[in-house]
Protein backbone atom coordinates (compact mmCIF):
# COMPACT_ATOMS: atom_id res chain seq x y z
CA UNK A 1 0.00 0.00 0.00
CA UNK A 2 1.01 3.38 -1.11
CA UNK A 3 0.47 5.98 1.68
CA UNK A 4 0.67 9.36 -0.15
CA UNK A 5 -0.61 12.91 1.70
CA UNK A 6 1.01 15.06 -1.70
CA UNK A 7 -2.05 16.03 -3.65
CA UNK A 8 0.20 16.17 -7.05
CA UNK A 9 1.58 12.89 -5.80
CA UNK A 10 -2.02 11.30 -5.94
CA UNK A 11 -3.01 13.19 -8.56
CA UNK A 12 0.29 11.91 -10.71
CA UNK A 13 -1.07 7.78 -9.54
CA UNK A 14 -4.71 9.02 -10.55
CA UNK A 15 -3.40 9.73 -14.11
CA UNK A 16 -1.11 6.54 -14.68
CA UNK A 17 -4.18 4.42 -13.56
CA UNK A 18 -6.64 6.69 -15.66
CA UNK A 19 -4.59 6.18 -18.96
CA UNK A 20 -4.56 2.43 -18.29
CA UNK A 21 -7.96 2.02 -17.86
CA UNK A 22 -8.62 0.93 -14.35
CA UNK A 23 -11.61 1.47 -12.37
CA UNK A 24 -10.85 2.95 -9.30
CA UNK A 25 -13.02 2.61 -6.08
CA UNK A 26 -12.46 4.96 -3.79
CA UNK A 27 -13.76 5.22 0.45
CA UNK A 28 -13.45 8.61 2.01
CA UNK A 29 -13.15 8.38 5.40
CA UNK A 30 -12.30 10.60 9.09
CA UNK A 31 -10.27 7.21 10.08
CA UNK A 32 -10.10 5.57 13.83
CA UNK A 33 -11.16 2.66 11.71
CA UNK A 34 -13.83 0.37 13.31
CA UNK A 35 -15.52 -2.63 11.68
CA UNK A 36 -17.68 -0.45 9.61
CA UNK A 37 -15.09 1.06 7.46
CA UNK A 38 -13.51 -2.19 6.87
CA UNK A 39 -16.66 -3.57 5.45
CA UNK A 40 -17.04 -0.22 2.77
CA UNK A 41 -12.77 -2.04 1.98
CA UNK A 42 -14.18 -4.90 1.52
CA UNK A 43 -16.45 -3.96 -1.23
CA UNK A 44 -14.41 -1.81 -2.28
CA UNK A 45 -12.02 -4.14 -3.53
CA UNK A 46 -14.55 -6.63 -4.86
CA UNK A 47 -15.55 -3.61 -7.13
CA UNK A 48 -12.76 -2.41 -8.75
CA UNK A 49 -9.21 -2.88 -10.26
CA UNK A 50 -7.66 -0.24 -7.66
CA UNK A 51 -8.94 0.45 -4.00
CA UNK A 52 -8.07 3.86 -2.44
CA UNK A 53 -8.95 5.65 0.77
CA UNK A 54 -8.83 8.22 2.41
CA UNK A 55 -8.19 9.41 6.34
CA UNK A 56 -8.85 13.20 6.65
CA UNK A 57 -10.57 14.61 9.60
CA UNK A 58 -12.77 17.51 7.99
CA UNK A 59 -12.40 20.42 9.95
CA UNK A 60 -14.84 22.30 8.18
CA UNK A 61 -17.88 19.62 8.99
CA UNK A 62 -17.49 20.47 12.73
CA UNK A 63 -18.74 23.48 14.58
CA UNK A 64 -16.52 25.62 17.05
CA UNK A 65 -16.57 23.94 20.30
CA UNK A 66 -17.52 20.33 19.05
CA UNK A 67 -15.32 17.28 18.76
CA UNK A 68 -12.83 17.92 16.57
CA UNK A 69 -9.60 18.51 18.69
CA UNK A 70 -10.47 15.04 20.22
CA UNK A 71 -11.70 13.17 17.32
CA UNK A 72 -9.45 10.02 17.86
CA UNK A 73 -6.74 9.88 15.59
CA UNK A 74 -5.18 6.57 15.13
CA UNK A 75 -3.06 6.44 12.12
CA UNK A 76 -0.89 3.74 12.54
CA UNK A 77 -3.53 1.30 13.69
CA UNK A 78 -5.73 2.66 10.18
CA UNK A 79 -2.91 1.64 8.48
CA UNK A 80 -2.14 -2.11 9.73
CA UNK A 81 -5.32 -2.32 9.02
CA UNK A 82 -5.55 -0.97 5.71
CA UNK A 83 -2.58 -3.08 4.36
CA UNK A 84 -4.46 -6.16 5.49
CA UNK A 85 -7.33 -5.56 2.94
CA UNK A 86 -5.21 -4.93 -0.21
CA UNK A 87 -5.77 -1.13 -0.25
CA UNK A 88 -3.55 0.43 -3.12
CA UNK A 89 -3.14 4.04 -2.06
CA UNK A 90 -4.16 5.19 1.60
CA UNK A 91 -4.32 9.44 0.85
CA UNK A 92 -3.90 11.14 3.97
CA UNK A 93 -3.73 15.27 2.81
CA UNK A 94 -2.89 17.83 5.49
CA UNK A 95 -5.58 20.23 6.40
CA UNK A 96 -3.50 23.18 4.97
CA UNK A 97 -2.96 21.43 1.45
CA UNK A 98 -7.29 20.84 1.20
CA UNK A 99 -8.04 24.41 2.52
CA UNK A 100 -5.27 26.80 1.91
CA UNK A 101 -7.62 29.77 2.90
CA UNK A 102 -9.38 30.19 5.64
CA UNK A 103 -13.11 28.05 5.73
CA UNK A 104 -15.02 31.02 5.51
CA UNK A 105 -13.24 32.21 2.49
CA UNK A 106 -13.48 28.94 0.77
CA UNK A 107 -15.59 27.69 -1.78
CA UNK A 108 -18.44 25.52 -0.62
CA UNK A 109 -20.61 23.25 -2.00
CA UNK A 110 -24.10 23.18 -0.66
CA UNK A 111 -27.14 20.32 -1.60
CA UNK A 112 -30.18 22.99 -0.05
CA UNK A 113 -33.23 21.49 1.61
CA UNK A 114 -31.78 17.64 2.45
CA UNK A 115 -28.68 19.31 4.17
CA UNK A 116 -31.18 21.57 6.34
CA UNK A 117 -33.39 18.79 7.98
CA UNK A 118 -32.76 15.70 10.80
CA UNK A 119 -29.40 16.29 11.87
CA UNK A 120 -28.57 19.37 9.69
CA UNK A 121 -30.80 20.94 12.15
CA UNK A 122 -29.04 20.16 15.41
CA UNK A 123 -25.58 20.60 13.31
CA UNK A 124 -25.49 23.70 11.19
CA UNK A 125 -23.33 23.69 8.55
CA UNK A 126 -22.65 20.43 8.88
CA UNK A 127 -23.49 19.19 5.83
CA UNK A 128 -22.26 21.43 3.98
CA UNK A 129 -18.72 20.38 5.44
CA UNK A 130 -19.18 17.20 4.05
CA UNK A 131 -20.41 17.76 0.69
CA UNK A 132 -17.38 20.24 0.32
CA UNK A 133 -14.76 17.79 1.43
CA UNK A 134 -16.49 15.11 -0.50
CA UNK A 135 -16.85 17.06 -3.70
CA UNK A 136 -13.13 18.53 -3.59
CA UNK A 137 -11.90 14.70 -2.94
CA UNK A 138 -14.33 13.20 -6.04
CA UNK A 139 -12.04 16.19 -8.12
CA UNK A 140 -8.43 14.70 -6.33
CA UNK A 141 -9.09 11.07 -6.61
CA UNK A 142 -11.46 11.19 -9.84
CA UNK A 143 -13.53 7.50 -8.60
CA UNK A 144 -15.29 5.66 -10.76
CA UNK A 145 -17.03 4.14 -7.82
CA UNK A 146 -17.39 5.53 -3.97
CA UNK A 147 -18.67 3.91 -0.87
CA UNK A 148 -20.52 5.02 2.08
CA UNK A 149 -22.01 3.60 4.83
CA UNK A 150 -25.56 3.18 5.54
CA UNK A 151 -25.26 4.43 9.33
CA UNK A 152 -24.54 7.48 7.54
CA UNK A 153 -28.32 7.60 5.87
CA UNK A 154 -28.91 10.69 5.47
CA UNK A 155 -25.29 11.89 4.42
CA UNK A 156 -25.57 9.15 1.83
CA UNK A 157 -28.93 10.33 0.26
CA UNK A 158 -26.97 14.05 0.52
CA UNK A 159 -24.02 12.62 -1.30
CA UNK A 160 -26.33 11.05 -3.83
CA UNK A 161 -28.34 14.32 -4.46
CA UNK A 162 -24.99 16.24 -5.04
CA UNK A 163 -23.57 13.38 -7.58
CA UNK A 164 -26.91 13.80 -9.39
CA UNK A 165 -27.00 17.84 -9.44
CA UNK A 166 -23.33 18.56 -10.31
CA UNK A 167 -23.09 15.73 -12.51
CA UNK A 168 -20.29 13.96 -11.15
CA UNK A 169 -19.28 10.85 -13.57
CA UNK A 170 -19.33 8.96 -10.16
CA UNK A 171 -21.63 5.57 -8.72
CA UNK A 172 -21.98 5.84 -5.37
CA UNK A 173 -22.44 2.13 -3.44
CA UNK A 174 -23.39 1.86 0.27
CA UNK A 175 -22.68 -1.12 2.62
CA UNK A 176 -25.20 -1.84 5.44
CA UNK A 177 -24.19 -0.82 8.77
CA UNK A 178 -21.96 -3.01 10.99
CA UNK A 179 -23.74 -3.58 14.72
CA UNK A 180 -21.68 -4.53 17.92
CA UNK A 181 -23.34 -7.81 19.21
CA UNK A 182 -25.82 -5.75 21.45
CA UNK A 183 -26.98 -3.84 18.32
CA UNK A 184 -25.23 -0.63 18.84
CA UNK A 185 -24.25 0.91 15.48
CA UNK A 186 -20.39 0.96 15.27
CA UNK A 187 -19.28 4.35 15.06
CA UNK A 188 -15.77 5.78 15.96
CA UNK A 189 -17.65 8.38 18.47
CA UNK A 190 -18.56 5.57 20.58
CA UNK A 191 -15.53 5.60 22.36
CA UNK A 192 -16.94 8.67 24.32
CA UNK A 193 -19.19 6.57 26.08
CA UNK A 194 -18.18 5.75 29.64
CA UNK A 195 -19.23 1.99 30.64
CA UNK A 196 -22.02 2.73 32.20
CA UNK A 197 -23.14 4.72 29.22
CA UNK A 198 -22.26 1.70 26.68
CA UNK A 199 -24.47 -0.63 28.75
CA UNK A 200 -27.54 1.48 27.55
CA UNK A 201 -26.33 2.55 24.18
CA UNK A 202 -28.45 -0.25 22.52
CA UNK A 203 -31.82 1.10 23.50
CA UNK A 204 -31.25 3.68 20.86
CA UNK A 205 -31.91 0.99 17.88
CA UNK A 206 -33.84 -0.99 20.71
CA UNK A 207 -36.12 1.85 20.15
CA UNK A 208 -35.78 1.87 16.77
CA UNK A 209 -36.66 -1.82 16.33
CA UNK A 210 -39.41 -1.52 18.69
CA UNK A 211 -41.01 1.32 16.41
CA UNK A 212 -40.95 -0.31 13.30
CA UNK A 213 -42.59 -3.79 14.59
CA UNK A 214 -45.57 -0.85 15.10
CA UNK A 215 -45.27 0.40 12.09
CA UNK A 216 -45.09 -2.75 9.90
CA UNK A 217 -48.36 -4.20 12.27
CA UNK A 218 -50.29 -1.18 11.07
CA UNK A 219 -49.38 1.76 13.45
CA UNK A 220 -51.09 5.66 12.19
CA UNK A 221 -50.18 8.51 13.56
CA UNK A 222 -47.07 8.67 12.88
CA UNK A 223 -46.26 12.29 15.63
CA UNK A 224 -47.44 10.01 18.59
CA UNK A 225 -45.48 6.91 18.43
CA UNK A 226 -42.12 9.16 17.72
CA UNK A 227 -42.71 11.22 20.59
CA UNK A 228 -43.34 7.87 22.43
CA UNK A 229 -39.87 6.73 20.96
CA UNK A 230 -38.63 9.68 22.32
CA UNK A 231 -39.71 9.77 25.98
CA UNK A 232 -38.46 6.21 26.14
CA UNK A 233 -35.02 7.05 24.97
CA UNK A 234 -35.53 9.85 27.30
CA UNK A 235 -36.23 7.27 30.06
CA UNK A 236 -33.29 5.32 29.57
CA UNK A 237 -30.62 8.49 29.98
CA UNK A 238 -30.62 9.76 26.31
CA UNK A 239 -30.99 12.92 25.52
CA UNK A 240 -32.36 12.52 22.13
CA UNK A 241 -32.52 15.08 19.65
CA UNK A 242 -35.21 13.24 17.19
CA UNK A 243 -36.74 10.27 16.07
CA UNK A 244 -38.42 10.87 12.73
CA UNK A 245 -40.26 8.55 10.38
CA UNK A 246 -39.54 9.10 6.71
CA UNK A 247 -39.86 8.39 3.56
CA UNK A 248 -36.90 6.23 2.31
CA UNK A 249 -36.15 8.16 -0.96
CA UNK A 250 -36.24 11.49 -0.26
CA UNK A 251 -36.66 12.09 3.47
CA UNK A 252 -39.74 13.96 3.31
CA UNK A 253 -42.01 13.08 6.63
CA UNK A 254 -44.36 9.75 6.43
CA UNK A 255 -47.37 9.46 7.16
CA UNK A 256 -48.49 6.30 6.05
CA UNK A 257 -46.64 2.89 5.29
CA UNK A 258 -47.74 2.91 1.63
CA UNK A 259 -43.52 3.34 0.40
CA UNK A 260 -40.01 2.13 1.88
CA UNK A 261 -39.67 4.20 4.92
CA UNK A 262 -36.80 4.69 7.14
CA UNK A 263 -36.45 5.76 10.70
CA UNK A 264 -34.14 8.00 12.00
CA UNK A 265 -32.53 9.08 15.47
CA UNK A 266 -29.67 11.02 16.65
CA UNK A 267 -29.89 11.13 20.73
CA UNK A 268 -27.45 12.23 22.94
CA UNK A 269 -25.47 9.84 25.89
CA UNK A 270 -22.86 11.61 27.72
CA UNK A 271 -20.55 13.51 25.90
CA UNK A 272 -21.57 10.96 22.66
CA UNK A 273 -23.84 11.93 19.96
CA UNK A 274 -25.00 8.51 18.71
CA UNK A 275 -26.78 8.36 15.50
CA UNK A 276 -28.90 5.43 13.83
CA UNK A 277 -31.67 4.38 11.80
CA UNK A 278 -33.72 1.57 10.35
CA UNK A 279 -35.90 0.69 7.34
CA UNK A 280 -38.73 -0.30 7.51
O1 LIG B 1 -18.63 9.75 6.99
C1 LIG B 1 -17.51 10.28 7.20
O2 LIG B 1 -16.60 9.70 7.78
C2 LIG B 1 -17.27 11.70 6.70
O3 LIG B 1 -18.42 12.48 6.83
C3 LIG B 1 -16.73 11.74 5.26
C4 LIG B 1 -17.71 11.20 4.26
C5 LIG B 1 -15.42 10.96 5.18
C6 LIG B 1 -16.43 13.20 4.87
O4 LIG B 1 -15.50 13.78 5.73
Amino acid sequence: MLQLSDISALQSQVKRWKVSQQRLVFVPTMGNLHQGHLQLVRQARSSGDKVIVSIFVNPMQFAPGTDFDRYPRTLKDDTQQLDTLDVDVLFTPAVNDIYPQDLEKTTKVIVPGLSDILCGEFRPGHFVGVTTIVAKLFNLVQPDVAIFGEKDYQQLAIIKKMVADLGFPVEIQSVSTIREADGLAMSSRNQYLTPEERAKAPLLYQTLQALKKQIDSGASGFPEYESRAMLALQQGGFRPEYVSIRHAATLAPASDNNSPLVILAAAWLGTARLIDNIAV
